[in-house]
């Protein structure tokens, strides 16, 4: 008997969950994932692509995080891609939709500096960077840092004014380095529109941090 689209989804939901939840992962948990694949759904709905390698995607798309939180010379958009297939096949996922599926995540990551060939690419890169650039994104940020026993700021020169910045020293950092330029690297305009409203609260949140400091 074919299954219902909903019941796969709600068994490869289940899967990610068992590898996400038991596994330490710094801020980047299953929270994150569930948003993604609401932001993903979002974001199809008003500018298209396929809604069943969007949410198989954006539901399988972090799955290698705990390895490359293990080992930070891995990379988890390859580890994500490799384990996505097998789960996809275990659930009875169409099998010519799967490469779409693997493409999507292998080409997420923000460091990747790729644009991908993809609608259903190009969606999931907006919801995953989407997901981390107003308050959410300074939470994760804050929680990764301490995970990796990095500080908050600078302590004489938080806004690096006469410094280069550096994310993997400083929370702050990454947030002046990364966060803050979000926008401006979506692909939709559904989803550069959602962010420049979450960038605003961002940019008052590291005003108000500096002006405590
Ligand atoms: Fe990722
Ligand atoms: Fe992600």
């Amino acid at each position: 008997m074919v299954k219902k689209m909903s019941d796969l989804m709600m068994q490869i939901e289940k899967s990610v969950r068992n590898m996400l939840e038991s596994a330490p992962c710094a801020g980047h948990d299953i929270t994150h994932t569930l948003r993604v694949r609401n932001l993903c759904i979002h974001i199809g709905n008003i500018e298209g692509g396929d809604h069943e390698i969007l949410e198989s995607a954006s539901l399988l798309h972090d799955i290698g995080r705990p390895a490359e939180f293990k080992d930070p010379g891995a990379d988890h958009a390859i580890i994500s891609a490799q384990l996505a297939p097998g789960i996809l096949t275990a659930t009875g996922f169409p099998a010519q939709k799967i490469p779409a599926v693997v493409y999507a995540i292998e080409h997420h990551r923000y460091s990747s500096g790729v644009t991908p060939d993809s609608l259903e690419a190009r969606i999931l890169q907006d919801a995953d960077r989407l997901d981390i650039s107003g308050a959410l994104g300074a939470a994760m940020t804050f929680a990764y840092s301490g995970a990796m026993d990095r500080q908050l700021y600078h302590s004489s020169d938080p806004l690096a004014e006469h410094r280069q910045l550096d994310g993997n020293e400083y929370a702050l950092d990454h947030i002046l380095s990364k966060l803050i330029h979000l926008p401006g690297s979506m692909h939709t305009s559904t989803a550069r529109r959602l962010a420049g409203e979450r960038n605003i609260f961002l940019k008052q949140f590291v005003d108000q941090l500096v002006s405590e400091i």
